[in-house]
Parts: C-alpha cells; sequence; structure tokens
C-alpha cells in the first residue's frame, strides 16, 4: 500500500500550492521565505567519475538518477543542490596522460570540457561541477589531512606486497584466485616495498557496526547494506593507506605534513563532498574545514547554502566499500555529521556481456541521444532498470519501449488529444470535466509516494498507467464519432477535457524524468510556464477558453 505523508512540507505544498505573487502579499508569508532561504538544502551527489577516458552509458545512467531526484526534490518545493564532477588525480589519469604525451593537467583539461558537455547534453540540473583539482577542492583536503594527523589519526609503517594501479589499491595475499593469481579487474599487479601513511580504521568498526544497524536506511537498498554488514561482521577492518610516495606518483594532493608523499586519490576524492560545500561557506560543514562562513555582516545566503549533511549520495555497486566504510570513518574523525543515505545502483551490461573498450562492446549514449533524442534515452534507463540490481542494455530493447512506450504511448496520447482539440474546438479548451479526476489523483498520489522513497522506475510505471488509461478512454470514447454527431456536442467538450488535462498532469508528472518533453506538452497545451511545479498537479488546473498551441508529435516514429 502507498501512503502519502501529508505531514511534510512537500505534501503540504502540494495541497497549498501558494503563487509567489500571494507570498508577496502576505507579511507573514515574507518571513517564511527568508527563514526558507537559511534552512539546509537538499544535498544530493554522484560518483566523481575518473577523468582517464569517455563517458559511457554507466556514467549517464548515474548521473540521470541523480538529476532526476533532483529535479523532484525541486518540483516539490524544496531547495536543491545537486552536485556532480571529476575525480582528476592518481596513477591512472597520469598514466592516461602519459600514454597520449600530455600533462596531467593539460589532459584533465581537455577531458574536464568533454565531461561538462555531456553533462549538459543529459541536461543535467547540477549546481556545481567539482574537479578534484581546483584549489577550491584541494585546499579543503589538505585541511582535513592537517587535522587529522595532529589528532593523532595518523601513522607511518613499511609495506611490502602487491599494488594494482588499475583499482590504485594495495593488494594481500586473501586476494589471490585459488590458482594463485589476482582478479584479471586489478590489472597489472606488482610487488613493491614502500613506506606510507596510515589512517586508523580498525578503532572505528564497531561503531561503525552499531551505525548501520540503528540506521536502516543510510545504505539503500536493503541488500547492499547486509553486504557491508556482513563485510563488517566478519573482517577484522585493515587501517586505510592514504598516501602515494611522490617519487612513484607525483599526480595528486601533497600531504601538507610531509612534502614526500601526495594523497591516495579515494581519500581526495571522497572529500569532494564535503570541500566544495566549505569551499562555499555551508555553515553545516565544521566550523575549521569552513572557507568562508557566514558572519553577521554577510549572513548565511545563497551563496552560502546550506548543505551539509550530504541527504543522497548516489553511486554504483562497485564502490559501495569507499562509501559506506571508509567514508563515514573519515567524517566521523572529521567531527562532521555523516550523509543521510548512499544510493546505491547496480551495473550495465550490453546484450549480457560487460561492457569493454576493447571488444567494442558499448553502448555510447552521445550516439543514442543524438539518434533518439535525450528524453528516450532517460526514459529507457529509468524504466528499464531499478535502482539496484544489474541490468543489460540491448538495442531491441531500447527500441521496443521507444515505439510502445514513447511514440504509441505517450507520444500518441498527446498528438491525438491535442490535435482532436485543435480539429473539433478550434484548440479552445472546453468547461472541465471530472471524468478522469479519479484516475489521475490516484496517479498523482502514487508518484508523489514513490518519488519520496526514490522509486523511479515504479513511479514511471505509475505514471504511464494513467497514459494507458487516457489512450483506452479515446478508444471506448470515440471522439471522432462524437464529432460526427451535433446531438453530443456536450459529451465531446467533456471527453476532450479530460484528455487535454491528462496531457497537463502528465506534463507535470513527468518533468523530473522527461524535462523536455514534459516542456513540449506545456507548450502545446499553449501553458507559458514551465511544468516544474509538483503542485499543479491537481485536476481542474487547465483553464476553459484556453486557446492551446500546436499539436507535434513529441517521439516521431522510426523506421528499424
Ligand atoms: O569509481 N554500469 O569512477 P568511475 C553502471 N572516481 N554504473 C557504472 C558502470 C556500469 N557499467 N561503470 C561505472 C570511480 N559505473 C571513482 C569514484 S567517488 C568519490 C569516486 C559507475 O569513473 C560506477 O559505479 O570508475 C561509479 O559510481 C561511477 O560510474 C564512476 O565510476
Ligand atoms: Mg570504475
Amino acid at each position: 500500500m502507498i501512503s502519502v505523508n501529508v505531514l511534510n512540507c512537500e505534501a503540504a505544498s502540494f495541497q497549498k500550492a501558494p503563487t509567489p505573487s500571494k507570498l508577496k502579499l502576505l507579511p507573514s508569508a515574507r518571513k517564511s521565505v527568508k527563514v526558507k532561504r537559511m534552512s539546509k538544502r537538499f544535498y544530493i551527489t554522484t560518483a566523481i567519475d575518473y577523468v582517464n577516458g569517455q563517458p559511457h552509458l554507466g556514467h549517464a545512467y548515474e548521473k540521470v538518477i541523480a538529476d532526476v531526484i533532483a529535479r523532484a526534490k525541486r518540483s516539490l518545493g524544496q531547495e536543491t543542490f545537486f552536485l556532480t564532477g571529476l575525480d582528476e588525480h592518481g596513477q591512472k589519469v597520469q598514466q592516461a596522460a602519459i600514454a597520449e604525451g600530455k600533462s596531467p593537467q593539460a589532459y584533465c583539461d581537455e577531458l574536464a570540457a568533454t565531461w561538462k558537455a555531456f553533462a549538459v547534453k543529459l541536461e543535467l540540473t547540477n549546481n556545481d561541477f567539482v574537479r578534484t583539482t581546483q584549489t577550491r577542492h584541494k585546499e579543503v583536503v589538505q585541511a582535513i589531512l592537517a587535522r587529522l594527523y595532529e589528532q593523532g589519526h595518523f601513522y607511518k609503517k613499511v609495506y611490502r606486497g602487491f599494488y594494482s594501479t588499475r583499482e590504485e589499491t594495495f593488494l594481500t595475499e586473501k586476494d589471490r584466485r585459488p590458482d594463485g593469481t589476482f582478479d584479471p579487474a586489478y590489472g597489472e599487479v606488482a610487488e613493491l616495498e614502500e613506506e606510507n601513511y596510515y589512517f586508523k580504521l580498525r578503532s572505528h568498526q564497531e561503531w561503525l557496526i552499531g551505525y548501520l544497524e540503528k540506521n536502516p536506511s543510510f545504505v539503500c537498498p536493503d541488500y547492499r547494506r547486509n553486504e557491508v554488514l556482513g563485510f563488517l561482521r566478519n573482517h577484522l577492518l585493515e587501517d586505510l593507506c592514504i598516501s602515494r610516495p611522490a617519487s612513484r606518483l607525483n599526480w595528486g594532493i601533497p600531504l601538507p605534513f610531509d612534502a614526500n608523499f601526495v594523497t591516495y586519490v579515494w581519500f581526495d576524492a571522497l572529500t569532494n563532498y564535503i570541500s566544495i560545500p566549505a569551499a562555499l561557506g555551508d555553515p553545516g560543514v565544521p566550523p575549521e574545514l569552513n572557507r568562508h562562513p557566514p558572519t553577521s555582516a554577510n549572513p548565511n545566503s545563497d551563496a552560502q547554502p546550506a548543505l551539509w549533511p550530504a541527504d543522497i549520495h548516489v553511486i554504483g555497486k562497485d564502490i559501495l566499500k569507499f562509501h559506506s566504510v571508509y567514508w563515514p570513518i573519515m567524517l566521523k574523525a572529521i567531527g562532521a555529521p555523516l550523509p543521510k543515505q548512499i544510493l546505491v545502483h547496480g551495473w550495465w551490461q550490453k546484450d549480457g556481456q560487460k561492457m569493454s573498450k576493447s571488444t567494442g562492446n558499448v553502448v555510447d549514449p552521445i550516439a543514442v541521444i543524438d539518434e533518439w533524442g535525450v528524453d528516450a534515452f532517460r526514459f529507457y534507463v529509468l524504466r528499464e532498470l531499478d535502482i539496484g540490481p544489474d541490468g543489460n542494455w540491448t538495442d531491441a530493447g531500447f527500441r521496443a519501449r521507444y515505439s510502445a512506450e514513447l511514440a504509441n504511448g505517450l507520444g500518441n496520447l498527446v498528438n491525438r488529444s491535442l490535435s482532436m482539440l485543435k480539429r473539433y474546438r478550434n484548440g479552445m479548451v472546453p468547461p472541465v470535466s471530472n471524468e478522469l479526476s479519479a484516475d489521475a489523483e490516484r496517479v498523482v498520489a502514487e508518484t508523489l509516494a514513490l518519488l519520496e522513497q526514490n522509486q523511479l522506475q515504479s513511479a514511471l510505471q505509475s505514471i504511464w498507467s494513467l497514459v494507458t488509461k487516457a489512450n483506452q478512454y479515446v478508444d471506448h470514447t470515440a471522439p471522432f464519432k462524437l464529432a460526427k454527431d451535433p446531438a453530443k456536442a456536450a459529451r465531446l467538450d467533456e471527453v476532450l477535457y479530460n484528455l487535454a488535462e491528462v496531457c497537463r498532469i502528465l506534463a507535470v508528472l513527468l518533468w523530473p524524468f522527461l524535462p523536455s518533453t514534459a516542456s513540449k506538452i506545456h507548450g502545446q497545451l499553449g501553458l507559458e510556464e514551465a511544468p516544474d511545479r509538483f503542485a499543479a498537479a491537481r485536476w481542474g488546473g487547465l483553464t476553459p477558453g484556453l486557446a492551446i498551441g500546436a499539436p507535434t508529435p513529441l517521439f516521431p516514429r522510426k523506421e528499424v
């Protein structure tokens, strides 16, 4: 059963829907706007991608998930900050740069332009874009390292053993497979002996187990949380090596207390989630880390958004340990509150195989978007795969969903509804009729509840139940027949209103998922504003007498 939580602010704004102009008239409301601006924003992040190659389907999927959640929160009236970006340090990047005969910085700068353009292509609404080579980030990493060092969280020791450059990680005998080799995923494994700094993780193990037990939604979905708990209960944590000798690797952030070392890339990368809030002056980060704290002369403002703790870190399953073990312990040592949730998605395969550049078995999201449009891409990945399990991209599956659900489902509904309104009523919206209002209200309530639980796939299923219902309604009521009988004019008015109003509500519900399509539907209805306020998804919002715009197909049918 889906229940709608009417106690929180989203639901309240959904029920009341005050317009901005009304707010201006009420002194008490004006006060509340001021308070709201100071209040903590919903803060969502993605993993920051390694900049050692081109963006692929897995990167795109994760960013789209975060974008839909961010847009949904904003639509529900919550101020939101969405951070994504790039992980630019480490041996992998250094080696890739050398292979192209470039300096690591020049290499990163070139690729960063590609990745930023990719974010635009996906229509992400990220509020900032972090690059770990930015001074604002490096300063905070060093401030954290200096503080933890002073407080005795680190010690130095000699390590002898194996090292995987590809995964930037030390390996032990335990990592060997029964035949004595290491998993090919580690790439080339070298033996080495070196001195490094270690972070005392082990002393926090019991605390972390307790934290995970007491906070069941800290890692989602459940089976990922159980995986972490199982790991923590059955293994003694190794202390974490947080440095690399500068003699071996210089593409990193120097340790502030020992110039012979740079920072381990994962310590550097995880810190991005709090370094950007600290750089912006977020009052939620520990004061010692805050680079631009609010003062009485310069009180907290939009430029100093209240962000920390993060509400959601969206990540893939392969980096769960870094986010649910290392990161919470780092934050505890720093004295910062933990993020509220690590939301873990699965991995995409192509045609049942691991995607691999060397075999050419990849999905190029840019090519798909260029051919089919960004909304078709966003729709397929979210509708095909729930957040959690692994997914399988097939071109046939993509085309099938495009054709059935987008072209023949949503596209056909909007096009025939608006074309009939144009043809039979000269594009003028008829009087309000409530025949489909119960169906719409059910779907609106369901979508709201599902969005609040980040159930994006189920939300799309629910929204499509309204698409299907409305398409059936066209078939049952047969407006093209009603139009031939002048005695049935009032009935035709009813049918046309219901269809146009369903299209309008669909635009509002679809906005977080398919922003361009939602805007086009609104535009074709003759509505000027963006369909970006969930509160507008209330039956009867379409004004009788409104002149709609020109219907054009949303998803052109393609011959394949
Ligand atoms: O891990 N399917 O970067 P990355 C789904 N820099 N998701 C996938 C995927 C696939 N086939 N392949 C990768 C890193 N991903 C670090 C992160 S965060 C502080 C540092 C996801 O470029 C992967 O799970 O290897 C991860 O969440 C993201 O893409 C970036 O992977
Ligand atoms: Mg990876």
